[in-house]
């Protein structure tokens, strides 16, 4: 529904590099056919501000995406899972400090549940600190007759629906960039400066989760791990000896819609001489933007970062290959994440195809489901996603992997620490009628952190049963059919 076309340049220099089949620069998504693209009034004004955060120090390192890329690699070599999560978007209201703790704590939660079932690495990544600008179904929004331009996320406009509010400000790129960097610096804090120690892993447990069923399965499970780490300990290794105990890795990642901003971030990593983008470790495209020929796909091709893609009910097998030459020629490990996010009822018919055909062509990819984006629908003017069947698109997600012979290699879900009533259904059994109650998305529903932990017992469960199958040396017949 959206509108295609090319943007004028915003004067950024660019120098070039060869990569894949044609020339590529920071600046050559340019000169592509676009869609999702805010119209702003003021094109000098918005390269100003581009040109500003061009000089600005940049928010990840490429050790740091090269790092990533190296544990996505295991991923895809089906050891490990990736946990990639956190808000559809992130808000400028919101920026407080109990929301990205809240939502670091359940995350360290899921990822203990994880990595205990799985006995296998959990690489967390979370949807945070540049995760700003959102693809819209249609360039506009009717209420009581009167039409705006739709809400694109806070980097690019605001919710409230007056005329001013809608229209695109260049000032809020550099808002979005200085809240990103805030919430890096707390979360890199949290990640290594003690937070994350696997001693605390009782101490994640929110208040509001506490008296769930959840919450009994979480502390049986922590109590194995203190009860193991005890043993470690009086063995000699403990988290004074062993620094992983202490802290963690977590990455950030977000959609790359917003390309001017991504293009002022992306900078020469002055070890390989490679461009990287540096607004987060890992950066997606959105199932509205995937098309081979276009300004999204051009842009990411030319950096380095390990790349998702999503895949949603058009993308067909043929394509898809097209994508993943132009996204990762050198078949790279570790590049590649994706997303099928095709909604139950369709990923049955869709997955299964996709598959076999990275398989034929012996593509390596970390396969990841995203169980939200296909499954939302209206319920009393509110869109919300029903839990049992984010569930039921999580459990076919495995049970088709399981029948190919693949790896299920990670999960990515929209998820806030807060006690939310976005999603209905879960242990708490949210109605249609709560969802009034504490909805406070700027976007789509989200799990909300009981519902996040549930989810993460399933996986475990799942993953469990593919580290028993393949340690009884199973093979699918499915495998070795093709
Ligand atoms: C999203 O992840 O918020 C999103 C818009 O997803 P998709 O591109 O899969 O619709
Ligand atoms: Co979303």
């Amino acid at each position: 529904m959206t509108e295609t076309r090319s943007p004028s340049s915003a004067g950024l220099a660019a120098r070039g590099t060869t990569t894949g089949s044609a020339a590529w620069n920071p600046a050559s998504w340019r000169s592509k056919p676009i869609v999702q693209v805010p119209d702003y009034p003021d094109a000098d004004a918005l390269a100003a501000v581009e040109n500003r955060l061009a000089s600005y120090p940049p928010l990840v390192f490429a050790g740091e995406a090269r790092k990533l890329k190296k544990a996505l690699a295991g991923v895809a070599a089906g050891e490990g899972f990736l946990l990639q999560g956190g808000d559809c978007a992130e808000s400028f209201a919101e920026h407080h400090a109990d929301n990205i703790r809240d939502f670091f704590r359940v995350f360290l939660q899921m990822a203990a549940v994880l990595t205990y079932a799985a006995a296998q690495p959990v690489v967390k990544v979370g949807r945070i600190a540049g995760q700003f600008a959102k693809p819209r179904s249609n360039p506009t929004e009717t209420i009581d007759g009167v039409e705006l331009p739709v809400y694109r996320g806070d980097i690019i406009n605001d919710t409230a629906f007056t005329a001013a509010s809608r229209i695109p400000d260049p000032q809020r790129l550099e808002m979005a960039y200085r809240q990103s960097a805030a919430t890096l610096n707390l979360l890199r804090a949290f990640a290594q400066g003690g937070y994350a120690n696997l001693e605390n892993v009782h101490q994640w447990m929110l208040g509001f989760v506490k008296d769930s069923p959840q919450s009994h399965r979480y502390e049986t499970l922590a109590e194995r791990i203190t009860e193991t780490l005890n043993f470690m300990r009086a063995c000699g290794i403990d988290s004074d000896t062993v620094p992983q105990l202490r802290s963690t890795d977590l990455y950030t990642s977000h959609e790359a819609l917003l390309l001017g901003y991504e293009q002022a971030l992306t900078r020469v990593d002055s070890t390989s001489g490679d461009w990287y983008a540096t607004s987060g470790h890992m950066l997606w495209v959105g199932d509205r933007t995937r098309q081979a020929d276009h300004a999204h796909i051009e842009f990411c091709r030319g950096v380095k970062n390990p790349l998702g893609l999503k895949c949603g009910p058009s993308l067909e097998p043929d394509n898809l290959l097209r994508l993943i030459d132009l996204l990762n020629p050198e078949n790279e490990p570790g590049r590649l994440t994706l997303i099928a996010r095709f909604g139950a009822e369709k990923v049955e018919e869709h997955l299964p195809k996709l598959i076999r055909a990275v398989r034929r062509e012996g593509k390596v990819v970390v396969w990841s489901s995203d169980p939200m984006h296909g499954n939302t629908i209206s319920l009393n003017g509110y869109k919300t996603r029903p839990f049992d069947r984010i569930l039921r698109e999580v459990e076919a997600f495995f049970s088709i992997h399981r029948a190919e012979g693949t790896h299920a290699g990670g999960i990515h879900i929209e998820m806030t620490g807060r006690n939310v009533t976005e999603c209905t259904g879960g242990a708490r059994a949210i109605s249609a009628d709560n969802l009034s109650d504490r909805y406070h998305t700027h976007c789509d529903p989200r799990l909300n952190a009981e519902q996040a932990l549930e989810l993460a017992f399933l996986l475990a469960e799942n993953l469990k049963r593919e580290r028993e199958l393949k340690a009884a040396g199973a093979r699918p017949v499915a495998a070795v059919a093709v």
